[in-house]
This record gives C-alpha cells, sequence and structure tokens, in this order.
C-alpha cells in the first residue's frame, strides 16, 4: 500500500482535517465543562492557568501528536510500534497508545451520559414548541433528570447509538458529513446568546468574573483542574488528534498552522460560552462561585423562558450542543475502533465500534447511578461519575500528554520531525522543540506530582 494513504481513509481536504479537528476539540468540554470549571474554580484565576496551558503545554504536544499520526498513518498503537522500530527507540513507549485506549473508553462513558442530558433537554424544547410545559424552575427539571436512571440510561443509549453510526461509516462518509454544517452553526448560536448576555445588563461583571484573577483563588488544585481541561478541550493526551493525524494528506497543509487555528478556534469557543453564560447566571441571581456540573443546565433555560423566541432558541442550543458533543465523541471512539480493525480486517468496522462502545455505554451505567441510587458510593472523596472523569482527564490525558512530548522530543528521529514540520521557520522549530522537550513535560509533571502528594 501507499505508504502516505491510510486504510481507515483520508480526509477529502485540508478544510475538512480542520473542520474534523476542530469537531474533536469543540464539544461539551468548551460549553459545558469550561464554564463549570471556571465556576467552581474561582473564575479569572482559573481561566489565566486554563489559556497559559492551553498556549505552553497543550499547543505543542498537539503539533506533535499531529504529526506524529501524519507519519505513522495507522491507530496509535501500531504507528508507536512503527516509529519505535524506525527511531530506533524503547519499545515501552507503545504504552502511550493503550493509556489513549483507555482513556478514550472511561471518557465516553460519562460524556455520553452528559451528551444524553443535552439530548432530553432539545426533546423538551421541542415539547414547548408544540405546547409543553415550559421550564420554569431549572433546578427541579435538572435534578428530576438526574434522579431518573430509566430516563438518564435511555439517552446515553440514544446518544451511544448515534455515536457508532458515524464511526461504523468510516471517515470520509461518516465523520466528514456530521462538522461541515453544524459547527458553523453552534458558533452563530453562541454569539446571539452572547448578544442576549449585553441586554442583561450584566455583561461588565461577567466579564471580571471571568477575566479579573483573584490570586488568592490558585493552589495546587486549581492547576491540576486546569491543565486537565486543557488537555480535555484540546482532545489531547489520549492520542485523538494523532489519529485524524493518520488521515491527513501529506501535501498542503502546514501542521503548525492546522495545530493554530485548533487551539483558536477552541479557545474562542470556550471564552464565547462563558460570556454567554455568566451574564444570565449573574443576571438571575445565581451564585457564580460553585455552579457544579447542572450549571448550562439550572442558568440556560432562564434566559431562553425570558428572551423573545427564547423556546426556539432553546430548542437550537441543545440540539447543537449535542451535535458538538457528537463530533467529539466519534473521535473517543475512533482510535481503539482503527486499532481493532488493523487488528482483525477491515470488514469488521462495523463491529470493532459496536464493541467498544458498548464497552464504554455499559462503564456509563456506572455514571448514570451515581447520580441517583448510588449517589451515596464515595472514591476519595468524589462521587463514581466525578471519580471516572477524575481519572481519565485530569490525570491519565495530561499523563499521555508528556509521555508524547517526551517520546516527540527525545526519541522521535530528528529528520521525520523536520520533515513534517518542512514549513516550520527554524527558530519556532527550535522554540517548540524546546516546549516540547523541557518546558511542557516540566510543566505537566510539577503539576501531577503535586496533586497527588
Ligand atoms: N475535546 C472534547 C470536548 O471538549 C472532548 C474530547 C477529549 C474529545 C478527548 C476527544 C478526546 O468536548
Amino acid at each position: 500500500m501507499d505508504k502516505n494513504t491510510s486504510i481507515h481513509g483520508m480526509w477529502s481536504s485540508r478544510l475538512m482535517f480542520i473542520l474534523a479537528a476542530t469537531g474533536s476539540a469543540v464539544g461539551l468540554g468548551n460549553i459545558w465543562r469550561f464554564p463549570y470549571m471556571t465556576s467552581d474554580n474561582g473564575g479569572g484565576a482559573f481561566v489565566l492557568v486554563y489559556l497559559g496551558c492551553i498556549f505552553f503545554v497543550g499547543l505543542p504536544i498537539l503539533v506533535a501528536e499531529i504529526l506524529i499520526g501524519r507519519h505513522g498513518r495507522v491507530s496509535p498503537i501500531n504507528t508507536f510500534r512503527k516509529l519505535t522500530r524506525e527511531s530506533g527507540a524503547s519499545r515501552h513507549w507503545v504504552a502511550i497508545g493503550w493509556i489513549g485506549i483507555v482513556a478514550g473508553i472511561l471518557i465516553l462513558s460519562f460524556y455520553s451520559v452528559v451528551a444524553g442530558w443535552t439530548l432530553h433537554y432539545g426533546w423538551l424544547y421541542l415539547k414547548q414548541l408544540f405546547g409543553g410545559a415550559p421550564i420554569t424552575d431549572p433546578g427541579a427539571t435538572f435534578q428530576g433528570l438526574l434522579a431518573s436512571p430509566v430516563e438518564l440510561t435511555f439517552w446515553h443509549a440514544m446518544f451511544m447509538l448515534l455515536t457508532v453510526a458515524v464511526v461504523a461509516l468510516g471517515v470520509e462518509k461518516g465523520l466528514e458529513r456530521a462538522v461541515r454544517f453544524l459547527m458553523p452553526s453552534l458558533f452563530v448560536l453562541l454569539l446571539v446568546l452572547v448578544g442576549y448576555g449585553f441586554t442583561t445588563g450584566r455583561m461588565a461583571d461577567a466579564a471580571a468574573f471571568l477575566f479579573r484573577p483573584d490570586w488568592s483563588a490558585i493552589d495546587g488544585n486549581v492547576f491540576l483542574r486546569a491543565m486537565g481541561q486543557a488537555f480535555f478541550t484540546l482532545s489531547l493526551g489520549m492520542c485523538t488528534m494523532m489519529t485524524y493525524g493518520a488521515y491527513l494528506p501529506r501535501e498542503g497543509v502546514s501542521i503548525p498552522r492546522a495545530g493554530l487555528a485548533i487551539a483558536l478556534t477552541d479557545t474562542s469557543v470556550a471564552l464565547l460560552a462563558g460570556l454567554a453564560i455568566f451574564p444570565v447566571v449573574l443576571s438571575f441571581g445565581i451564585d457564580p462561585a460553585g455552579g457544579g456540573p447542572g450549571l448550562i443546565f439550572t442558568s440556560l433555560p432562564l434566559a431562553f423562558e425570558a428572551m423573545p423566541f427564547g423556546i426556539l432558541y432553546g430548542l437550537l442550543f441543545f440540539v447543537l450542543l449535542a451535535v458538538a458533543a457528537w463530533t467529539s465523541s466519534i473521535s473517543l471512539l475512533e482510535p481503539a475502533t482503527a486499532f481493532l480493525v488493523e487488528r482483525f480486517g477491515i470488514a469488521n468496522r462495523k463491529r470493532a465500534a459496536l464493541g467498544i462502545a458498548g464497552l464504554s455505554w455499559l462503564l456509563g451505567l456506572l455514571s448514570v447511578l451515581s447520580l441517583n441510587l448510588w449517589s451515596g458510593v464515595r472514591i476519595l472523596d468524589r462521587d463514581i461519575m466525578t471519580f471516572i472523569e477524575f481519572i481519565a482527564n485530569d490525570l491519565m490525558l495530561p499523563l499521555g500528554g508528556l509521555l508524547i512530548a517526551l517520546f516527540a522530543g527525545w526519541a522521535l528521529n530528528s529528520t521525520i520531525l523536520r520533515e513534517q514540520l518542512s514549513d516550520m521557520p527554524p527558530a519556532l522549530f527550535t522554540t517548540w522543540r524546546w516546549l516540547l522537550r523541557v518546558v511542557a513535560p516540566a510543566l505537566v509533571l510539577i503539576v501531577l506530582v503535586r496533586a497527588v502528594l
């Protein structure tokens, strides 16, 4: 086979790669998780540390993941097998691929549960459009959903099925179609919501909450959460971007530029989400500190009730959020699926996707139950869902990212690096390499060690 194509298919154009990678990056991480993480971790201080992590740690690793993928052309585990052979490096690096697969399955398990919440809300607004009851007490509506294992499991299953359907169809047919129109629409809708934020008169306070750091709020924990969030939101540390890089044509695409475009878009969406949500939170008298995972579900419905055409906006918002989650969940499932396909043959893509998704769905039931029947179960002071999220997002992703940085910085043959980054000016290349070799690993290590000790 031509060494410049992948058996899984290829992106049909450069734009498709950027859209798909951005589709992976932009998701619940930006619109659900970023606002409540900011809310729970002291506002501006958290945002500042998060932005630092994105640009000094995330971006260099993003470039590394994409280039490793484009050189390897296969699923992460087999890519590491190939690259360690070519570079004469230790076979132990293959472990990065395994960490990625496990993290992907764990993340998908709760991701699908939360994405199910957004489907449920889309449904609630659709019903309202046809005369269903309005959401007058969003807190009670949200608690009502969490209290029902049946409802949660149903939406979790629906969302997982949507994810499998796309991944089973493969890269060109499945993934591309989903991202072409829907991502830009979400962006526009967020702008509308930010526009509404201005009408509440609390935009200035919201901006102050987001951008004026309260230094006393920063501790080791804030660093850990901000770093975990940076990895999560950029889909880094679990070989997702590597897998997408494997389907990227060799010619005509600058990896550093693509990486920058992805990081900037992702960051703008998160900040826009913040600017859309906090004016509402403040103007309706919700305490901005400590919103928790329900934040967007308990605040935005208040705005939708109050604004003109709010029901329609509500419907659009939750549907598009589900789509954004969908383009991300696809990318959570793809690395493991590609690995099984390489193992058992291309004819088995459907079964591979179904098998991994089934496993993730089952694990997701733990998260479902931790919201109601098992809410009393505590592991390291967290409920089960928060615990899984903590292990996967805050520990495994940074650890995977750390190892990827070290691998690309120290172990990978420099000829490969230069070949893949041939358009990067020498000074930038050197800077990137030192960020990867020393700065990013040191920062991740300090944060992880402080968190564990
Ligand atoms: N980046 C996605 C989001 O912000 C989540 C994700 C993490 C996707 C890791 C793939 C890999 O919602």
